[in-house]
């Protein structure tokens, strides 16, 4: 796997938001634009490592924040803020230097706080399919036209302003963060166009000299505004995917209401999400053995003197059914999905090791195990003279309460006949 580090350009001042304080410190619905936009990278798990170009003067301000975030989310990689330049191009550059050797780089606005982890997936995944740039777009929602001068003079020189409809809307997309590049690509970029002030104290506040000519021979282009204008110039191909309109840029303090919207409503969904808990069902069954020297597993247990069920592991119908259990409520699959001839390791092992094993993957997946109940149907073994001793092993083995009950099934079926011995188990889990 290639390595990405995300440059979140942080450092701009949010004049047009009109606020008190930088607009990265802004609060969106409890948390800032800088703070929402490090936990939806770290959730996208595309980072190995983020650098924020913060403003000079609130620099200790942004470390708090990182670190408020690193400890909330538990997160390992590298974060690290610098002061930004006097433009958003100066910013990433400065930003740029600090980005070691990842092999990509993302850039990303943090005006656009509230973009899904989707759309940073999809970014990662285009340029580890072959793209040297990449950026989300959306369609165009209004008719555009083209403001021109007219015969009398310049645009807004007093006179009305005259619009071209000789767009078509159709060929036209808007563009999001985050945009994303092989490292190298935009470091050229950067070097050969961006010729504006890099760093706080940089010279020329513009986006660079390319206004007038650029590299690629192209008199006469405007600024370029992104970086994906930049290693345009490069003449490399700037691929897009679908962005998402929740990424909204927030500008003006019509977007912030909007925002806050949004993220109050996505905040309840996870607080909902977390509250509602997932639940399980597992189901085993296995045939008595021929064998006289077969030993009966059943619920965590050795149980002497009984006849041991037919199969390659102990045949612990109960473990087993308890292991499917959890496996179905987290979504995992089954027994076998896990315990295949891939992890030989675990061939032919107890009932009760399979469960813990069980209920460490469900945990590493990001839940929590509530409880689980299961129950042996069949003639023998009589649970209930042993019901203590089988709850504590198995409720050792997950972490977590395991109940055990025991039924026969009215002398009928291959449990009544006494051919064999099955469990049906169900598991609640619920996400961290
Ligand atoms: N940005 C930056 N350094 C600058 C200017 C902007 O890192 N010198 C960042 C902003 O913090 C923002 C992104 O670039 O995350 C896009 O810029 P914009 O939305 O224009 O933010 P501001 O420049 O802060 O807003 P305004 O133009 O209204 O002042
Ligand atoms: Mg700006």
């Amino acid at each position: 796997m290639l390595s990405t580090c995300v440059i979140i350009p942080a450092a701009g001042s949010g004049s047009r938001l009109g606020c008190s304080e930088p607009k990265a410190f802004v609060r969106v619905a409890g948390r800032s634009l800088l703070v929402r936009s490090l936990e939806t990278i770290i959730s996208s798990g595309v980072a190995s490592a983020i650098v924020v170009a913060a403003p000079e003067e609130f620099l200790l301000r942004a470390r708090e924040e990182i670190a408020g975030v690193t400890a909330k989310t538990k997160c390992e990689i590298s974060i690290t803020a610098v002061a930004g330049g006097r433009d958003r191009i100066s910013s990433v550059q400065t930003a740029l230097k600090h980005s070691g050797d990842a092999e990509f780089v993302l850039v990303h606005d943090a005006a656009r706080c509230l973009t899904p982890p989707d759309v940073f997936t999809r970014v990662v995944a285009a340029l580890h399919s072959g793209a040297e740039a990449v950026v989300p777009v959306l369609p165009m929602i209004d008719t555009v036209r083209r403001a021109i001068s007219d015969s009398a003079g310049a645009v807004g020189a007093g006179s009305p302003e005259v619009v071209r409809g000789d767009l078509d809307r159709a060929e036209l997309r808007r563009v999001q963060t985050p945009q994303g590049f092989w490292a190298e690509v935009l470091r050229q970029a950067h070097e050969q166009f961006a010729t504006g002030g890099a760093g706080p104290t940089g010279g020329a506040a513009s986006t660079g000299g390319a206004g007038s000519t650029d590299g690629a021979g192209r008199a006469g282009s405007s600024p370029s505004t992104d970086d994906a204008g930049l290693v345009e110039r490069l003449g490399i191909d700037i691929v897009a995917v679908d962005g998402d309109e929740e990424a909204l840029k927030i500008t003006y303090p019509l977007d912030l209401i909007l925002a806050e919207r949004l993220a109050r409503v996505r905040d309840e969904g996870a607080a909902m999400k977390q509250i509602i808990p997932h639940t399980g069902i597992g189901v085993d069954v296995h045939a008595f053995s021929a064998d006289p020297a077969r030993e009966l597993w059943v619920a965590g247990l050795l149980w002497p003197g009984e006849p041991g069920l037919e199969g390659h592991s102990d045949s612990d119908v109960a473990a087993h059914a308890c292991c499917d259990a959890l496996f179905s409520a987290a979504g995992l699959g089954d027994l076998g999905e896990h315990f295949g001839v891939d992890r030989p390791e675990f061939a032919g092992a107890p009932g009760a090791v399979l469960l813990a094993e069980a209920a460490r993957i469900v945990r590493e997946t990001g839940f929590e195990i509530g409880n689980i109940s299961v129950q042996v149907i069949g003639n023998r073994p009589k649970i209930g003279t042993r019901r203590t001793d089988a709850q504590q092993t198995l409720s050792a083995a997950v972490g977590a309460p395991v109940s055990v009950s025991g039924t026969t099934s009215d002398g009928l079926g291959l449990t009544g006949r006494g051919d064999g011995v099955a469990a049906v188990a169900t598991a609640l889990i619920h996400s961290n």
